[in-house]
C-alpha cells in the first residue's frame, strides 16, 4: 500500500456512483477551459488537458460543460464544447478514451448557461426576465413553454450521445447561475405556470430533465447533478436553504445517483471560494444533504478542499462520498498521484486567485497563476511530464528568492543545472513572503514558497539566505550563467522627506520588521498599498489613509478580489487620498498637492512607502558580459503571476 493510501485511507478507498465502482474518492470537478473550436468541435489542447487530469489518479474526471442547444443559447463561453449534434460524438469519444486509459472514470456534463449563456447572442434566455447584477451579461427573454419542452429533450438527446461517445456517467450542471438554477430559484423564476410559482413547480423542468435522462439512459447508468445547497442570494429574494432541499429533493428523487452540492451564485455579493473563505468552510452543507437524502445518492462536493485532510476525515465521519477538485488539480493535475506517494510538499499550490475563472470570462483560453504549463501539457519544452535534461549542465547563479528567481531556478534545477539562489533577506520568498503575512487566507502564499524550496532541494539546487549578492561576488563567482532576480522595493528617494525617520517601507511593515504609529499614511496605490492597508487594519489599533495619484486604487489587482478588498477596506474607514502629488513627507504626516494645485496635509505618525521601484539596477554592470538575465519586478513592476511567468520562461530556455 502506497504512504498516501496509508495516510488517507478514506479519500484513497474505492467509492460508488449508482452501481459503478470508482477506484477511489477523488473527482475532478467540471472545468471550462475555453479550448475548443469555437463550432463546439473538441480540440487536441482539450484531450491533452484531460489526460492530464486522469493520468493524475483522480478517480473521476469530469469533462467541462457541453452546451446542448444549436442556437447557441446554452453556450456561455467561446471555446465551450457542444453536444447537440451527432456529428460531435467522435470528439467527445476521445475525451472518453483517454481517460478510460488511466483506469479513470469519465463523468460528461451538460451545462445549458441560462442567464449568463447566449455567449455569441445579443439575449440570454431564462425562465422569466429579470435584469442581470453583472453587467457582462446580456438580458435575458423569458422561455416559452415550447422553448422549455425542447430544451429538456435536448438534455434528453444529450445524454444519449454521452453514452454514445462511452462516457462511464453523465452529469447536469445546475449551478452559480445556469439555466436549471435559473428555474429553481426565486429571485430568477417569476413565472406562473407549471414552471414557476410554488418549490415544487420551480422544480419541475429540472425535475424533467433528470427523469427524461434517467428513462433514456436507463438504470444502470450513473446520473449525477450540480446544484446548489445555498444560493446566497438573500439581497435578491433568492431561495431560503429550506425551499432549496425541498426542490432539490425532489430533483434528486426523479433518478439522480450522485449530488454535487455547490453554494453560491456567480452573482452572490459573497466570498465562496476565493482565499478569505477558509479551507472547508462549505462541509457543513455536504453534510446536510448526507443527512437529508436516501443512503443510496451519494454526495459530492468541491468548493474549497484543496488538501486531502478535511475531505478524508468528512468521508470518514459519513459526511461526504466524493471529495471534488477544481482549481487545485488545475493547479496540478498530479495531486492525486502526489498525495497517494505521500510527497504533498511537491503539490504545485493554487493560490485561489481566481485567474482562471478571470480569464475565461475576458474570452480568453484557461491558464493558471501557478502552472504556466497548463494548455501545453503535450509541448515538452513546458515541461509539464517533466524538463528533458541540459546537454551541458552550467553553473546558474539566481540572485533574489522571489517567485521569478525560484520558478527559474526550480526548472533550471531540474535540468540538471548547477542552481544556487542567493537571497539577501532571512527568509525564502521575496515580497510573497511578505503577502503570506496578510489577513483572511493570505497564509496560502506561503505554500508557493515552500513549494519552491522544496521542488528546488529535490532537484539539487541550493539556496543561501542571508546572503547579498554583490558586484565583487558575482565576478568571483564566474558562474556561467546569472539570473537578477532582484525585485523591487520602495524609493525613499522619490519623495522629499522620504528619509525621516517616521517613514518606512511597505514589505517591512508586513513582515512586522518596523514600529508602525496609530496613524498611518500609506503612499502607492496599487495593490502593495491596499494589503498593507488590509494587514495594518487586521492587527488593529489603526487609522489608515492610502495616498496617490491614480482615480481608483488596486488597479493592478485581480478582479476577483479587488470590490472584496475594497469593501473591506470601506468596513475599516481607510480613507482614500486619490487624484494627488505627493509634495513632501513631514513629521507630521504627508503633504499632498491636488489637481487644482491645493496642499493638505494628511496627518499620520508613520509614513508608509509602497511605490515599488525595480532593485538590483548595480549587479547588471557586473554581468553585462555574461549571459545573464533580469527577471520578475527587477525588469518591471507587476503582480505576481507575471514575475513567476517571467521565471518560468527564462527557465524553459536555460
Ligand atoms: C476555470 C473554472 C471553470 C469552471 N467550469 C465549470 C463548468 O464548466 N461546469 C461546472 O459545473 N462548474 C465549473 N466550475 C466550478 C468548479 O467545478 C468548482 O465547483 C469550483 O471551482 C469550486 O471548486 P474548487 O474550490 O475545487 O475550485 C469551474 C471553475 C473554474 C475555476
Ligand atoms: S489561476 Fe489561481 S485560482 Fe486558478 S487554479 Fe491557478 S492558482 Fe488556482
Amino acid at each position: 500500500m502506497l504512504p498516501g493510501a496509508k495516510k488517507y485511507p478514506h479519500v484513497f478507498s474505492p467509492g460508488y456512483l449508482g452501481k459503478m465502482e470508482v477506484k477511489n474518492r477523488i473527482k475532478y470537478a467540471s472545468t471550462e477551459t475555453n479550448f475548443n473550436f469555437v463550432d463546439g468541435y473538441v480540440s487536441d489542447k482539450e484531450v491533452a488537458y484531460m489526460e492530464a487530469q486522469a493520468r493524475g489518479g483522480a478517480g473521476m474526471v469530469t469533462t467541462q460543460g457541453a452546451f446542448t442547444d444549436p442556437s447557441g443559447e446554452g453556450k456561455g463561453y467561446v471555446g465551450m464544447m457542444a453536444i447537440y449534434d451527432d456529428r460531435f460524438i467522435p470528439g467527445l469519444k476521445r475525451i472518453a478514451d483517454v481517460i478510460r486509459k488511466y483506469d479513470s472514470k469519465s463523468v460528461l456534463q451538460l451545462m445549458h448557461c441560462g442567464r449568463v449563456g447566449g455567449v455569441h447572442l445579443d439575449y440570454t434566455v431564462g425562465p422569466s426576465v429579470v435584469p442581470q447584477r453583472l453587467p457582462r451579461f446580456r438580458e435575458p427573454v423569458e422561455m416559452s413553454v415550447e422553448a422549455i419542452e425542447q430544451c429538456v429533450q435536448e438534455h434528453v438527446d444529450a445524454a444519449i450521445r454521452c453514452q454514445e461517445a462511452g462516457f462511464d456517467a453523465i452529469e447536469i450542471s445546475g449551478i452559480v447561475g445556469y439555466l436549471l438554477s435559473n428555474f429553481i430559484s426565486a429571485y430568477t423564476n417569476k413565472r406562473t405556470d407549471e414552471f414557476g410559482g410554488t418549490p415544487a413547480k420551480r422544480a419541475e423542468f429540472p425535475r424533467r430533465i433528470v427523469a427524461g435522462i434517467r428513462k433514456a439512459v436507463g438504470d444502470d447508468y450513473p446520473v449525477v447533478i450540480r446544484l446548489c445547497g445555498r444560493e446566497l442570494l438573500d439581497d435578491r429574494g433568492g431561495n431560503t436553504a429550506e425551499e432549496t432541499m425541498e426542490i432539490n429533493k425532489i430533483i434528486v428523487d426523479a433518478g439522480v445517483d450522485c449530488l454535487s452540492i455547490t453554494a453560491g451564485w456567480q452573482e452572490s455579493a459573497k466570498s465562496v471560494i476565493s482565499r478569505d473563505c477558509p479551507q472547508g468552510s462549505w462541509l457543513w452543507i455536504a453534510e446536510e444533504y448526507k443527512n437529508a437524502l436516501p443512503e443510496h445518492v451519494t454526495v459530492a462536493m468541491a468548493y474549497r478542499l484543496f488538501l486531502p485532510d478535511q475531505p478524508d476525515q468528512a468521508i470518514a465521519e459519513g459526511k461526504l462520498d466524493f471529495w471534488e477538485s477544481c482549481r487545485a488539480m488545475i493547479a496540478d493535475p498530479m495531486l492525486p498521484q502526489k498525495i497517494l506517494e505521500d510527497r504533498q510538499d511537491e503539490i504545485i499550490p493554487c493560490m485561489a486567485c481566481n485567474l482562471c475563472l478571470a480569464r475565461l470570462f475576458r474570452d480568453a483560453e484557461l491558464n493558471c497563476m501557478v502552472r504556466p504549463s497548463l494548455g501545453h501539457e503535450t509541448e515538452p519544452e513546458f515541461g509539464f511530464y517533466g524538463f528533458a535534461r541540459a546537454e551541458q549542465p552550467k553553473s546558474v547563479a539566481v540572485v533574489g528568492s522571489g517567485v521569478a528567481g525560484l520558478q527559474a531556478a526550480v526548472i533550471a534545477a531540474e535540468k540538471g543545472h548547477q542552481v544556487t539562489v542567493y537571497e539577501k533577506a532571512g527568509q525564502p520568498g521575496g515580497q510573497l513572503s511578505a503577502a503570506a503575512n496578510g489577513p483572511w487566507g493570505d497564509e496560502e502564499f506561503g505554500r508557493l514558497v515552500n513549494y519552491y524550496v522544496t521542488m528546488l532541494k529535490k532537484h539539487g539546487g541550493k539556496l543561501k539566505l542571508g546572503t547579498e549578492a554583490t558586484k565583487e561576488m558575482l565576478e568571483e563567482l564566474g558562474a556561467d550563467i546569472v539570473v537578477l532576480a532582484t525585485g523591487a522595493a520602495p524609493d525613499p528617494a522619490a519623495y522629499k522627506g522620504g528619509d525621516g525617520p517616521n517613514v518606512v517601507a511597505a514589505l517591512d511593515v508586513m513582515h512586522g520588521t518596523v514600529e508602525v504609529g496609530k496613524r498611518v499614511a500609506i503612499i502607492g496605490g496599487t495593490g502593495v498599498s491596499i494589503s498593507t492597508a488590509l494587514y495594518l487594519l487586521d492587527k488593529g489599533g489603526h487609522t489608515v489613509s492610502i495616498i496617490g495619484p491614480q482615480k481608483k486604487f488596486g488597479r493592478d489587482v485581480n478582479p476577483s478580489y479587488i470590490w472584496r478588498y475594497m469593501s473591506k477596506l470601506k468596513g475599516g474607514n481607510v480613507e482614500m487620498v486619490t487624484l494627488c502629488q505627493v509634495k513632501e513627507i513631514t513629521d507630521k504626516g504627508v503633504v499632498v498637492t491636488s489637481k487644482e494645485s491645493k496642499d493638505t496635509l494628511v496627518e499620520a505618525d508613520t509614513v508608509v512607502l509602497a511605490n515599488m521601484t525595480p532593485v538590483g539596477s548595480e549587479l547588471r554592470e557586473a554581468v553585462k558580459k555574461k549571459d545573464s538575465y533580469v527577471i520578475g519586478d527587477s525588469l518591471q513592476v507587476r503582480r505576481a503571476v507575471n514575475a513567476l511567468l517571467d521565471g518560468y520562461r527564462l527557465g524553459m530556455r536555460l
